[in-house]
């Protein structure tokens, strides 16, 4: 026993290094980002080898010219704590075979759950190289584990591999239920972070503005206020299950002038796109077979063109079936007539649900028996948590 724990401790100090990875555009100026949501890889055989297929589709589909592949969380699903190790390693094995480059943004970690989140990464790191760039806040400025593990910047290069071309940013949500104590929504973006981005992105000289690209896991509040207030195109099928807590990082984005798309994850039945105060916010499409969602199954598709001083994107959804989806105000069920009910508060739509003070009944405290909650326009299940968040 003593001698397999000294393994494993050398197998999770020795494999945490620094990416030398350097991500360029393409010949043609471009970088194509692969944006996956909630994989949920896990022992159902025929799920997962449709997930791996579809991968494969949409790599075909889309030419093979993917620069970056990002995982937005739930790569593996969180019940299968006993064999994440293997069950990651499957669910990256296709980028690798591509060489593909990827980066996780880290996801969701149950709270008692024996995968913690360093262990996470050092899984993470123990099986990507050499196309893994999920080598952690660690090798930023400010301390790791209160900036969060996955947090980092990503600088993506001019084709000379000299010159910056814009920079992607990963800000980790820190994959629970618990926001400083306030658990009435998702998990949130730390304080340090949110000073260590602000610091960051003031250091940068580069002039160019509102050229990068921030992914996260769960949806900040001003998702839910852009389609609560404004408009988005795109499927607006759930409740968004924001960040408990407003930390600052939409005020810090604004601020820094560099961010032009935030991209989130989590919310398994909404994968719109809008514009909120300038900056583009967007969904990712539910990725993996297993977990909750009604969608058909796909990925976010992100270009970024740069030929200074001009920087553009486009963005669409790949679904399983080849589809691409633009979002271009056909099918929105975003539009303001569409809702019944405004939402004012992560994870919960005041006054749809309420118990029997009056109070608001949230998402995750329907834990007890498996209930249907009336979300526009599906009907969605809503599973009993297994563990004890509150
Ligand atoms: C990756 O390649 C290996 C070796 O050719 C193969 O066994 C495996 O099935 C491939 N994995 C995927 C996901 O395509
Ligand atoms: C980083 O934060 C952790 C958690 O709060 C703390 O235990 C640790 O001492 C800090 N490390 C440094 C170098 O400040
Ligand atoms: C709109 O959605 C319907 C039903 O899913 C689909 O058949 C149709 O092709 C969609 N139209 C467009 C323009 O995407």
């Amino acid at each position: 026993m003593k001698s397999q724990s000294i393994l494993t401790l050398l197998l999770v100090t020795t494999v945490s290094f620094k990416s030398t990875k350097v991500l360029k555009l393409d010949s043609k100026d471009s970088f194509k980002m692969l944006v996956l949501s909630d994989l949920y890889i896990d022992n159902n055989a025929d799920a997962n080898q449709a997930v791996d297929d579809m991968i494969k589709q949409i790599v075909k589909d889309e030419g093979y010219d993917i620069s970056l592949a990002v995982l937005l969380g739930d790569t593996v699903n969180p019940d299968y704590e006993d064999s994440y190790t293997s069950r990651f390693g499957e669910a990256i094995d296709i980028f690798k075979n591509y060489s593909i480059p990827w980066v996780s943004v880290g996801g969701e970690d149950k709270p008692d759950n024996a995968v913690t989140r360093e262990y996470m990464i050092s899984r993470d790191q123990f099986l990507g190289q050499p196309d893994d760039l999920s080598f952690s806040a660690k090798y930023q400025n400010g301390n790791a584990s209160k900036i969060g593990l996955y947090t980092q910047k990503i600088p993506i290069y001019q084709k000379d591999g000299q010159s910056l071309a814009f920079n992607i940013w990963i800000l980790d949500s820190l994959g629970g239920y618990d926001c400083y104590g306030n658990k009435q929504g998702k998990s949130c973006i730390s304080n340090e972070a949110i000073d260590w981005f602000k610091q960051e992105t003031f250091n940068i000289q580069s002039k160019s503005l509102q050229s990068d690209i921030l992914f996260t896991t769960y949806p900040l509040e001003e998702f839910m206020i852009m389609t609560t207030h404004y408009s988005a195109q795109g499927t607006c099928g759930q409740q968004v299950c924001c960040q408990a807590e407003n930390t600052g990082l939409f005020k810090a984005a604004i601020d820094s002038k560099r961010i032009n798309w935030i991209i989130a994850g989590g919310d398994s039945d909404n994968d719109y796109k809008g514009t909120y105060q300038g900056i583009n916010l967007a969904y990712a499409r539910k990725s993996g077979q297993g977990g909750n969602g009604q969608l058909k199954r796909g990925a976010r598709i992100v270009k970024a063109n740069v030929q200074n001083p001009i920087f553009w994107t486009s963005t669409y959804i790949r679904d399983i079936d080849g589809n691409i989806i633009t979002q271009d105000k056909s099918n929105d069920t975003c539009a303001r007539a569409n809702f019944v009910a405004d939402q004012s508060v992560c994870c919960s739509i005041y006054g749809e649900k309420t118990d029997g003070n009056g109070g608001n009944i949230f998402y995750d405290d329907l834990k007890d028996n498996e209930e249907d909650i009336i979300i526009i326009p599906a009907k969605i299940k809503v599973k009993p948590k297994e563990q004890n968040h509150l």
